[in-house]
């Protein structure tokens, strides 16, 4: 039995799609806060709330492999993702498979000590494992594409610093492939989309798309966080996004491994694509 923690997330829907596609559905198990939200998932669905210790013993049993998808508050990953591991091993999970950040051990992203942290834990737990350190989403540009498609400005601070995104259906399909065939224990893939773009190249790609020019306009990261603040987003996420910038700016986003591509057996999908889609031109 395959247990996917997080399945009524974005990334866990997508991945509970995939593994119906290759197992039968009365071998998966969504394990989730909300069962409510789970509903038409078509699996068997089991409480599991990383921070309700005691939901999580149940949502495991019978497990053999399992999907950690990782948490969404910062700062409270390490605990919680911990609770998830104890509670593995008590149930006596085969594999544990756990989303994480490129190369979460060594690098200096802003995003990654909670996934270094994990990823020991996980090692030290004794427990065997699989751990996909996943790029960024090209969806996490989601809402700068609509805004630049509208105003025909893709505003950011990463200056021309790439990253080697990909959907994330690419690492949803990814995931699949690890937890149902043989061979992963003991991995960790670097999982990035084939082909590294700055936004210099995501403004043609959303010009393309929409058929209006697009530029880009790099700004000062202080200039930056002052134009997300003014259009109404709270302090943190503004911190966040310019960090995010930076990371890119800094390059520690931009290596291209080709192991997704390997892993879901065909290339990642293309920019322009999911630019596309995401503009509703695709
Ligand atoms: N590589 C990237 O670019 C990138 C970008 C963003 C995030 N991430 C990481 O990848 C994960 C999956 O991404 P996503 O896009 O699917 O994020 P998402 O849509 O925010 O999904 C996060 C999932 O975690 C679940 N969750 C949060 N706190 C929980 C708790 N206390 N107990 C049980 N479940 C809990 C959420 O449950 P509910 O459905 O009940 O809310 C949701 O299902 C994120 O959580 C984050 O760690 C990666």
């Amino acid at each position: 039995m395959i247990v996917v923690t997080g399945a009524t997330g974005q990334l866990g829907r997508l991945v509970i799609e995939q593994l119906k596609t290759k197992v039968p559905a009365d071998h998966i198990v969504a394990a989730v806060r909300d069962p409510e939200k789970a509903a038409e998932l078509g699996v068997e669905v089991r409480e599991a709330d990383y921070d309700r210790p005691e939901t999580l013993n149940s949502a495991l049993a019978g497990a053999q492999r399992l999907l950690l998808i990782s948490g969404n508050e910062i700062g409270e990953r390490v605990r919680q993702h911990t609770a998830v591991v104890t509670a593995a091993r008590q149930a006596g999970v085969e594999r544990v498979v756990y989303t994480s950040a490129p190369r979460a051990d060594t690098t200096s992203l802003f995003l990654a000590p909670d996934h270094k942290a994990t990823e020991r834990m996980i090692r030290e737990s004794g427990l065997p494992f699989t751990l996909l350190r996943n790029n960024w989403y090209t969806e996490n540009y989601e809402e700068g594409i609509r805004q630049a498609a509208r105003t025909g400005t893709y505003l950011g601070s990463a200056d021309e610093g790439r990253v080697a995104s990909a959907p994330r259906a690419d690492y949803a399909a990814a995931a699949a492939v690890v937890l149902t065939t043989e061979g992963h224990g003991g991995r960790t893939y670097e999982l990035a989309g084939d082909v590294a773009w700055s936004f210099p190249e995501l403004a043609a790609a959303i010009s393309a798309a929409t058929g209006e020019e697009v530029a880009y306009r790099d700004v000062s990261a202080e200039d930056h966080r002052a134009a997300l603040t003014t259009a109404g987003l709270a302090d943190a996420v503004a911190d966040l996004l310019v960090a995010l910038d930076a990371d890119q700016a800094n390059g520690l986003l931009a290596e291209t491994t080709g192991e997704l591509k390997l892993l879901i057996g065909r290339p990642t999908t293309p920019l322009a694509e999911t630019v596309r889609e995401l503009v509703g031109r695709g």
